[in-house]
């Protein structure tokens, strides 16, 4: 039932806030000022290696989980997509975690690789929506997503429900390291408790998002710039835009910009930057005023101090409630999320059911 909203996407999108918060109500004790995770039958603290395996949408949060783990946890991180993974005989040691994400939890490729991760002796856990599906029966640490079931085929409250999981692994994952003092887990629990507000909050930017999506709608490609867990949210920016209003979109690490995609530079083409204020700002937007002198259409999503700093020459800002980085991936995927279904919208497309696509890609 898609209740007052024309898509399931559209609902999904807005459902985020109160799913985010059931799932991290389930990793969070906000009395201890703790991060919890289920019980397990493997040492954490033994973990000196993590590969993280997923594809599409599921890859992005895998990548921003090694921004987080490695910067809590001090524990390196590979990231492989599923398709990959399993045909690259990667090198598997003991006292490493195979983490798989995945919405379905029926995924061919994924699945795959979690069975290679097991034949190969490698402990293993995975971030799943379906708690029935093969994936969750076989990963020996559960972490379940509670974003419940996710109708339209464009992935949206599955994404930011996997990335409160994946933050409150890496949290958990550098307390049992000993890299994180109870002030900086109480800090972090304060943070995480913020989320469902500031996406309340980046949900209601909705109308002025679909008033700037015809302008978009014009384009035939739109390119997605950010930096750091910005990056794969760039990524997912151009996976949703494309998959649904197949306008073709790519997103790049900014600074990667001048090595190439440059060229690609015109006044037809939209240029949608990601930029929360913080460390990494300055960086991308010396990135976005190159792309500028070039004639790009700049669309930047930032905070009032990003934007007042940088919002001159663009042809359109949206504005995000200021948050702590290590929040910033949840509130600004909505943002993200709403211009791919605004500009679908523009466009007349199928939103829920793109063509060529399938809920859940069980044939490699
Ligand atoms: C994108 C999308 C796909 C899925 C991918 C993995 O919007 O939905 O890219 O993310 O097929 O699916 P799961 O997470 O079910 O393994």
């Amino acid at each position: 039932d898609k209740g007052n909203h024309r898509h399931f996407m559209l609902k999904e999108i807005h459902e985020q806030p109160v799913v985010v918060a059931q799932t991290l109500q389930s990793y969070l004790r906000p009395l201890e000022a703790q991060v919890a995770l289920p019980d397990m039958e493997f040492d954490l603290a033994a973990i000196e290696r993590v590969a993280i395996i997923a594809c599409g949408t599921s890859s992005y949060v895998a990548m921003i989980g090694k921004y987080w783990i490695e910067q809590f946890a001090r524990v390196p991180v590979e990231v492989d997509v599923a398709s990959e993974y399993r045909y690259r005989d990667p090198v598997l040691t003991p006292n490493m975690l195979g983490l798989v994400i995945s919405q379905s939890g029926e995924t061919a490729d994924t699945l795959a690789a979690l069975r290679h991760l097991k034949v190969g002796g490698v402990t293993t856990a995975g971030i799943i929506n379906v708690p029935t599906s093969s994936m969750a029966r076989e990963v020996d640490l559960l972490l379940p997503t509670h974003a419940g079931p996710e109708i339209g085929v464009a992935s949206t409250k599955a994404f930011t429900c996997q990335l409160a999981v994946m933050a409150a692994l890496a949290t958990n994952l550098a307390r049992a390291k000993g890299k994180l003092s109870p002030e900086e887990e109480r800090e972090i629990v304060r943070h995480l408790a913020e989320v469902p507000e500031a996406m309340s909050d980046a949900l209601s930017r909705d109308e002025h998002i679909a008033g700037m999506a015809p302008r978009i709608a014009q384009a035939r490609d739109v390119l997605y710039l950010g930096r750091g867990p910005d990056y794969p949210m760039a990524l997912e920016g151009a996976l949703k835009l494309k998959e649904i209003s197949y306008i073709h979109a790519e997103g790049y690490a900014s600074g990667e910009m001048k090595h190439g995609p440059i060229a690609l530079i015109d006044d037809a083409v939209p240029l949608i930057v990601i930029a929360p204020s913080g460390p990494l700002f300055d960086k991308t937007v010396s990135n976005m005023h190159e792309a500028e002198a070039r004639g790009a259409q700049v669309v930047l999503i930032s905070d009032a101090d990003g934007i007042a700093q940088a919002g001159e020459n663009t042809i359109a800002t949206i504005e995000m409630p200021k948050v702590h980085p290590l929040i910033a991936p949840l509130v600004y995927a909505v943002p993200v999320q709403l211009l791919a279904y605004h500009v679908a919208v523009a466009k007349g497309t199928d939103v829920d059911q793109p063509r060529n696509l399938a809920k859940s890609v069980t044939v490699e």
